[in-house]
C-alpha cells in the first residue's frame, strides 16, 4: 500500500494540470472507430484513460505514442474484433459505461470487468436502454454490476429519458446509437456535460442537440465510418478545482493554472465559489471544439451557500472538495440533490461526512447531500485515514489538511493514479510538502 503525509501549508505558484479524463477517454473510443489515424496532445497519462486504450487495443485499434508526447490512435474503420479475453476497465466508470454502448451497438460479443470499487458500482442504468434498443446485456446475479456481458448488434433506435442525470448513460445510449438502425433520441433531465455530443460534432458525425434532447441518426452512419480526427485535449478541469479550492481559502495565496478545459458544463465549482465571495479571473479564453484557458485565483474569504438543482451535475465530481470549502466558509454550506456522489467510486457523501467530523467539522448527513458548518477550527486526527480507495477523496483530503494543525497521513493514495498521476508532485511545485510511504 502506498501512502503519504500531508502538511498545513498556503499554496502559491503556476501549473498546468494534466488532460481531461472525460474527454480523452471519449477520443480514444471515438478515434479507436473511425477509419485512419488521429494525432493527439494533451491525452491523459492515467490508469482509467489507460485502461480505456488497452480496451480498444484489444478491439484491434492501435496506438502509439510520439516523441513530442502525442499518442497516434489507428481505428479500425468501423469494425471492432472480437477481443480474446474481458476487457477491464479497472476503475473507470466512464471506460467501462461508454465502451459498453459500442460493443452493443457494434455487435462484439465481449465482457466487461472491473476493480473491486467499480465492480459495486450500478450497471443497470446502461442495461435498461441498451436491452431496449436490442442488446442482450447479462450479469452474473441480481445486482446487476460488473462482470458484464455484451451481446449486441442489430440494435434499433428508441427515444430515451434519462432517469438520472448522468453524462455517462447519455454517451453510452448515444455511442450504441452510431449503429443502431433508425434515430436515437436522449432526453437529459437536467443538463450534464457535453464531451460526447462536442466530440461527435468535432468527427463530423451528425447530431442535433435541441434544448435538453440529443439525436443522432444511426443510417447515415450505416454506409461507411467517420474519419479520424486531430485533437487537442485541455487540463482537466476536475483536476485544477483542487488548486482553486485550496488558493481561494486562503488570503494569501495566487495560483495560476493554464490550459484548463472551461466547458461551461464542467465549471460550476466557479460559479459557486464566486457566489461565495471567491476571486477568481478567466484569461486567455479560447473556444475549439472544447473552450479552455487561464484561471487565475486570489484567496480571498468565503461565506457559505445552497448548492442544488440544476447546477449539481456540472460540478458533481467538485463536490467534496467543495464541502472542504464549506468547512472553512463563514457560515453554512448546504448541498442538495446530490444523490448521485452515493454510487461514484465511492460513497462520497458518507466519505466526506464522515472525514470532516474526523478534523472536528460538525456536518449534518442527508441522503442527497449535507450542511456543512463553516468556520471549522480544524483539528487534524492523530490516526491515519483511509480515502477507501476513492482518488477524490485522497485529494480532497489533502487540501483539507492544508489549513488543519498538523501532519495527515491519508493510507490507499495509489488511487490517485486513476485520474492524477501527478497530484503530490503538482502540491510540492506550489508550495505543499508531501512525504510519501510505501508500506
Ligand atoms: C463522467 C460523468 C460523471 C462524472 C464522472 C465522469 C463522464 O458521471 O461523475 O467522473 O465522463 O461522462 P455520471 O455521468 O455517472 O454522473
Amino acid at each position: 500500500m502506498s501512502s503519504v503525509t500531508v502538511y498545513p501549508c498556503t499554496l502559491s505558484g503556476k501549473l498546468s494540470v494534466p488532460g481531461d479524463k472525460s474527454i480523452s477517454q471519449r477520443v480514444a473510443l471515438l478515434a479507436s472507430l473511425a477509419s485512419g489515424t488521429s494525432e493527439i496532445s494533451g491525452y491523459l497519462d492515467s490508469e482509467d484513460a489507460q485502461n480505456t486504450l488497452k480496451a480498444v487495443k484489444e478491439l484491434g485499434a492501435s496506438y502509439h505514442l510520439k516523441s513530442n508526447g502525442n499518442l497516434l490512435i489507428t481505428g479500425v474503420n468501423g469494425f471492432f474484433k472480437p477481443p480474446n479475453k474481458p476487457l477491464n476497465l479497472g476503475n473507470s466508470g466512464t471506460g467501462s459505461r461508454l465502451l459498453a454502448g459500442l460493443l452493443a451497438g457494434s455487435g462484439i460479443n465481449a465482457e466487461i470487468i472491473g476493480d473491486e470499487s467499480l465492480s459495486r458500482r450500478p450497471m443497470n442504468r446502461i442495461q435498461d436502454p441498451l436491452s431496449k434498443m436490442g442488446a442482450k446485456i447479462k450479469f452474473e446475479d441480481q445486482s446487476c454490476t460488473l462482470p458484464m456481458k455484451i451481446e449486441g448488434g442489430g440494435l434499433t433506435g428508441i427515444t430515451y429519458h434519462l432517469p438520472v442525470p448522468s453524462a455517462q448513460v447519455k454517451s453510452c445510449v448515444l455511442f450504441a446509437g452510431l449503429f443502431a438502425k433508425g434515430e436515437t433520441k436522449v432526453i437529459e433531465p437536467r443538463p450534464t456535460r457535453d464531451h460526447t455530443e462536442k466530440l461527435f460534432q468535432h468527427f463530423n458525425i451528425p447530431i442535433e442537440v435541441n434544448g435538453n434532447q440529443i439525436t443522432i441518426d444511426g443510417d447515415v452512419l450505416s454506409t461507411e465510418v467517420f474519419a479520424c480526427k486531430d485533437t487537442d485535449i485541455p487540463g482537466d478541469f476536475s483536476s485544477a478545482a483542487f488548486w482553486i479550492t485550496a488558493a481561494t481559502c486562503s488570503k494569501e495565496s495566487v495560483v495560476l493554472i493554464n490550459n484548463v478545459g472551461l466547458n461551461p458544463r464542467r465549471t460550476a465549482l466557479l460559479n459557486v465559489l464566486k457566489r461565495m465571495g471567491a476571486k477568481i479571473n478567466i484569461k486567455n479564453k479560447i473556444s475549439n471544439s472544447e473552450p479552455f484557458g487561464s484561471i487565475e485565483v486570489y484567496g480571498s474569504s468565503l461565506h457559505g451557500t445552497v448548492i442544488e438543482g440544476d447546477e449539481v451535475p456540472n460540478l458533481i465530481d467538485e463536490l467534496p472538495v467543495l464541502a472542504v470549502a464549506g468547512a472553512l466558509a463563514d457560515g453554512d454550506t448546504i448541498i442538495r440533490n446530490a444523490e448521485e456522489l452515493r454510487v461514484k467510486e465511492s460513497d462520497r457523501i458518507h466519505e466526506m461526512v464522515k472525514s470532516l467530523r474526523k478534523f472536528g467539522v460538525r456536518v449534518d448527513e442527508f441522503e442527497d447531500g449535507m450542511k456543512v458548518y463553516g468556520k471549522a477550527e480544524l483539528r487534524t486526527p492523530s490516526e491515519s485515514i483511509s480515502c477507501n480507495g476513492d482518488h477524490r477523496i485522497a485529494m480532497s483530503l489533502a487540501i483539507l489538511n492544508l489549513f488543519s494543525d498538523g501532519s495527515l497521513e491519508i493510507d490507499h493514495v495509489e488511487c490517485v493514479d486513476t485520474s492524477y498521476p501527478t497530484f503530490w508532485d503538482d502540491l510540492t511545485l506550489l508550495g505543499g510538502r508531501v512525504d510519501r510511504i510505501c508500506k
